[in-house]
């Protein structure tokens, strides 16, 4: 079950990469805030060596370029052959030494090479978590390695909205076998993970930063236009009826956030930065 999870979510980031870039990963906008929160946490100096797992499309590897300089050097690694397609095209003019690999956060074999590994928005996609943090602690070099993780809190509208609704109309929203998206997002099941894999002074913060997706309607073409082509077979499938149900149910959802004079809808977007040492 697990696997075949693993094997869909790859061909989900296959199929999505390009859109995440367009819409997340080259706009500094909403939850994006948190790298340049991650990487001042982190104290990323020049001349370090730094791993960043799970780099999809290399936004926050791109920044840790240019944090370490040309003395520095980044590895990004990720399992999407296509986010790490335009990784590279996107990354192709920084100065510092910058790699990419495709390789799975379970599965990498670094041992005491990095001063800093990072993952953003990634730890909850990986199944066997405890695993990838254990590898990622193995990578990093002994008494000074040092490692950030990004995660999306409990408090983001912008999914919940949707994924509420979803619980009613299209309960297998999420693919078999998938762990849940929101095991982390509490500051003590997040710190109580990553204690568990070995790490010391870890210290989790909570940032709260805004997203306007504009009105409700926009709101909703964007989803149907950037969500993975099994979820936009899904709800296809719901027939006129209960899309309209659906839709309903999720304009309710948004009600709170909207500003009744415009329509337009802003999102609260808490997201936790946890910093630990190896
Ligand atoms: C939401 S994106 C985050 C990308 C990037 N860190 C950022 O902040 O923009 C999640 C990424 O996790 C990657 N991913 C999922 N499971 C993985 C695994 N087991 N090993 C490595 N990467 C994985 C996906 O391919 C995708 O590129």
């Amino acid at each position: 079950m697990e696997s075949n999870y693993k094997k869909g979510n790859m061909e989900t980031w296959n199929e999505v990469a390009p859109r995440y870039h367009k819409r997340w990963a080259e706009q500094m906008c909403g939850p994006m805030q948190s790298t340049e929160k991650l990487i001042s946490d982190l104290g990323v100096r020049q001349g370090d060596h730094v791993l960043d797992v799970a780099c999809g499309t290399g936004m926050v590897t791109k920044m840790l370029s240019r944090a370490v300089g040309r003395t520095g050097r980044v590895v990004g690694a990720d399992t999407s052959i296509s986010a790490i397609q335009i990784a590279k095209e996107w990354n192709q003019n920084e100065i510092s030494n910058t790699d990419f690999v495709n390789a799975d956060a379970e599965n990498f074999a670094f041992v005491n090479e990095f001063d800093v590994v990072t993952c953003q928005y990634g730890l909850f996609f990986f199944p066997d978590a405890p695993k990838a943090l254990a590898n990622m602690r193995r990578s990093l070099k002994e008494y000074t390695g040092r490692m950030g993780i990004v995660v999306h809190g409990s408090n983001t509208p912008f999914f919940t909205a949707i994924l509420r609704a979803a619980e009613e109309y299209i309960p297998d929203y999420h693919p078999a076998g998938a762990p849940r998206f929101d095991r982390y997002a509490t500051k003590d099941g997040l710190q109580r993970e990553v204690q568990g894999a070995g790490f010391t002074n870890i210290t989790v913060k909570d940032y709260v930063f805004v997203y306007s997706p504009g009105t409700f309607e926009e709101y909703w073409k964007e989803y149907q236009r950037y969500v993975p082509a099994q979820v936009r077979a899904k709800i296809d499938a719901l027939g006129t009826d209960k899309t309209r149900r659906f839709k309903d149910e999720i304009l309710r959802n948004t009600a709170p956030y909207t500003e009744d004079d415009t329509g337009i809808i802003t999102f609260p977007w808490q997201v936790l930065v946890l910093t630990a040492m190896r």
